[in-house]
């Protein structure tokens, strides 16, 4: 029996907001279950209105779909190298794999946790002089605290690279003015199920040039052509979106606000209750960007609290996860290039994410709050 005291806390669990079923429904009784439909296209017009009337959006099946996409318009193919922030979830990856090119990772730096800037330009640097200019870079804001993208869009200006922008986790964060998801040539959203809004599995593109909206939507049609005979000029993807799905996307990005209000509560109360305890660290946000705050996680002072906190967090039912463990440290990339400073081992390292969903109560936030101090006052 679950009672209020042992409830399973949930890392990032979807949050709906009661409106998504409306949407639902109007797909069944329209019968328009099928990746096309007027879901699919109201989703895709309110995804541009908030993010910047300017920009072009395609709703697609996963936010790793919006990466491989992003590579392919970009022309990125066998034998291509691809800088990649190492500090990230292998989604961000895996579609450069998909592409037959080499990922090259970077490290961070230590106040955003995201790409660093002096690391790119080595990187670049150095690819250029042994003759592989680089096709694209590939930044993510972590967590949803923006990349330093002054920064980096100057370099990837200066030597011609084209950003793509892994705004999986941000959806609502801003870098200035201007939202996560219109930083890059193209910018990918998730709206898988942990995410800040979701359609249980989705993603989207985004793109300022309709040109490339255009063949986004063909690609992700198994780029068959406008045509009525099934004509095919390229190889295709089936990676639309349903549009039972973009229906749930359309009652969640509703209430988009009210979500990155709560998430950004819910890390302001960890810190003012936890910045007590000696040498823990969070992620932090410059004075130009604005954090959805969709995982707060903290930095312990050493490295050998991890396990066991998390293990501790596990026994009262509260799930906590590890970061992500960096690309240049995985079985899989061993033999990749890598240029690190040690930031991001170092949050590997010490770094746990804390339970930070949109209805995570003040009384269960509690919960973990009271367990995280009695860890570090015994
Ligand atoms: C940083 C990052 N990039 C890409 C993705 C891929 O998104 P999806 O799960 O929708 O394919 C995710 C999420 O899972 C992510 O966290």
């Amino acid at each position: 029996m679950q009672n209020k005291e042992n409830k399973r806390i949930w890392l990032s669990p979807p949050h709906m907001s009661g409106n998504e079923q409306a949407f639902v429904n109007q797909a069944f009784e329209s019968n328009w279950i099928a990746p096309n439909g007027e879901h699919i296209n109201g989703f895709e017009q309110e995804l541009t209105n908030y993010l910047n009337p300017n920009y072009f959006v395609t709703v697609l099946n996963s936010g790793t779909s919006a990466i491989h996409l992003s590579l392919l318009l970009l022309g990125v193919t066998d034998g291509d190298e691809v800088l990649c922030q190492s500090n990230t979830f292998i989604a961000s990856v895996n579609p450069v794999c998909y592409c037959g090119a080499t990922p090259i990772f970077i490290d961070s730096e230590a106040d955003s946790w995201n790409i660093c800037p002096e690391q790119l330009e080595l990187a670049i640097k150095d690819r250029i002089k042994l003759g592989k200019k680089p096709k694209a870079i590939i930044a993510v804001h972590l967590y949803g605290m923006p990349y330093n993208v002054n920064a980096i869009q100057s370099i990837a200006e200066s030597y011609d690279i084209p950003v793509i922008e892994d705004s999986a986790e941000a959806l609502g964060s801003r870098y200035k003015t201007e939202k996560c998801g219109t930083l890059g040539t193209l910018s990918a959203i998730s709206f898988n199920g942990n995410k800040i809004i979701t359609t249980s599995a989705g993603g989207a593109l985004i793109t300022k040039d309709k040109e490339l909206k255009q063949k986004a939507v063909l690609l992700a049609n198994q780029a068959k052509e406008y045509t009525t005979e099934y004509l095919h000029n390229h190889i295709g993807y089936n990676y639309r979106m349903s549009n039972v799905l973009a229906g749930i996307g359309r009652g969640q990005l509703q209430v988009i606000e009210k979500r990155v209000e709560a998430r950004r509560a819910i890390y302001s109360l960890y810190k003012e209750q936890l910045s007590s305890i000696e040498e823990v660290g969070f992620q932090s946000e410059a004075d130009n960007s604005y954090s959805n705050r969709w995982l707060t996680c903290i930095l312990l002072p050493k490295s050998s609290d991890k396990e066991p906190l998390r293990v501790l967090l596990e026994q009262h039912n509260i799930e906590s996860k590890p970061l992500w463990k960096p690309m240049h440290q995985q079985p899989v990339f061993k033999n990749s290039m890598s240029y690190i400073n040690g930031i991001s081992d170092m949050l590997f390292n010490k770094g746990l994410c804390l339970p930070s969903g949109s209805d995570l109560t003040e009384e269960d936030q509690f919960r973990v709050i009271s367990i995280i101090k009695d860890y570090f006052s015994s």
